[in-house]
């Protein structure tokens, strides 16, 4: 019985990936203008039996989980546990079936990168009930106490850095500021915007900046510390998503509200490297903006190149192999029957999730060769114009 309930959750798995792949029109796509990423082969369930470890990744539509699923293959070659990578194509229901088929394939530790934080709640508690130790990976799943370690950036971090980047280059008053943040769905896009806040409010009360193209924000400006609800109505206002052509449409509007006065020489919170190129290339197209820095995140290749080639100013590298190494070894652990080292918490509304955290490292045009090509992480010959 167990056998044939296996069968027919691979099975349906199987359908699903292949629907899942002819309806590509409905799916995000990476602007042209942003090159594009190498597309990992597309995962099929593997035919073995048993699966160790399970890791479901939230979409293929960003370089940024293919990285991850690259280099979580690189990483666990050096294991002798069984593996398999899925992925949910941004919905909340098939990132469960994923669960599900690979509860049945008997995994022991399931590491999972959310699509929708408090929606994985369901395939958090799936797991659990099985008796499977639940890794949250990058993103942090709520309201559930399903969930036994998170294996993070430090996220909070990530937003100062880019808050910093913006305010360290903005001379005199009166700077046109443009916010763009990520899916509220998403608890790090709150994480990244707090920490933003946190460096750019003291520097929109002190008149540096000025908002331009959210009323929302422009109302708690002068308020240091938001609470979520209100960190929820500005993000409400300025998401992208996460999506290259929300963040561009998004640009588009905002510039065509825009009186010529409010542009010139524009500073730019975008969220991460995908929205980031979407936004620059949308503002580099508009005659009256003169100059705009913008901040960006994950180091993805075609944001390196952006950063060559002098279109997106900054990234916040997060090394994704010392995540996938992290998560890792706390799965290995936590299969030896051991206590995987922990380093803090974070509150997800209902328990305190053991954590473990890692730094970032801010990347723009003056170290991008140090950082990311000498450093081993890309190969020189995926870029131009490196010197
Ligand atoms: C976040 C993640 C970022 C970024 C973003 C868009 O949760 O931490 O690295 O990729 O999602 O998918």
């Amino acid at each position: 019985m167990k056998k044939l309930l296996a069968m027919l959750l691979v099975l349906t798995m199987t359908l699903s990936l292949v629907a899942c792949g002819t309806q590509t029109a409905d799916q995000p796509k990476e602007p042209e203008t942003t090159g594009s990423e190498s597309t990992a082969p597309s995962e099929e369930p593997s035919s073995s039996n048993t699966v160790d470890v399970g890791i479901v990744l939230p979409t293929k539509d960003e370089p940024r989980w293919i990285q991850d699923e690259t280099r979580f293959k690189d990483a666990l070659r050096s294991t002798d546990y069984s593996v398999e990578v899925l992925f949910s194509q941004g919905d909340s229901a098939k990132e469960k079936q994923n669960v599900e088929a690979l509860i049945a394939k008997g995994m022991k530790v399931l590491i999972i990168c959310a699509h929708d934080g408090a929606a994985a709640a369901a395939a958090a508690e799936a797991a659990k009930a099985e008796g499977v130790t639940v890794i949250a990976y990058d993103r942090l799943i709520n309201g559930t106490e399903a969930v036994d370690y998170y294996v993070t950036f430090d996220s909070i971090a990530v937003g100062e850095a880019m808050g910093q980047y913006l305010a360290d280059r903005a001379e005199g008053k009166g700077n046109p500021l443009y916010l763009y943040a990520g899916a509220a769905s998403d608890n790090n896009a709150f994480l990244f915007f707090e920490g933003a806040w946190n460096v750019l409010q003291p520097k929109i009360a002190d008149g540096t900046f000025v908002i331009k193209n959210s009323s929302e924000a422009v109302a708690l400006q002068n308020k240091a510390t938001l609470t979520r609800d209100e960190m929820a109505k500005i993000i409400g206002q300025v998401t992208t998503n996460w999506d290259f052509n929300e963040a561009k449409n998004k640009a588009e509007a905002h510039l065509t509200a825009a009186k010529k006065a409010d542009k010139g020489d524009v500073f730019i919170l975008a969220p991460n490297d995908g929205t980031a190129r979407s936004i620059a290339d949308t503002f580099a197209a508009d005659p009256d903006v003169t100059s705009y820095v913008i901040t960006g995140q994950d180091a993805e290749k075609a944001s390196v190149q952006y950063i060559i080639d002098g279109k997106q100013s900054m990234t916040v590298f997060k090394d994704v192999r010392t995540l996938v190494n992290d998560a890792i070894n706390m799965a290995v652990t936590i299969l030896k029957g051991e206590t995987p080292e922990t380093t803090g918490a974070y509150n997800n509304g209902v328990i305190d999730v053991k954590a473990k955290q890692t730094d970032v490292i801010v990347v723009d045009k003056t170290n991008v060769k140090s950082a990311l090509i000498d450093s081993g992480y890309y190969p020189a010959s995926e870029f131009t114009g490196l010197n």
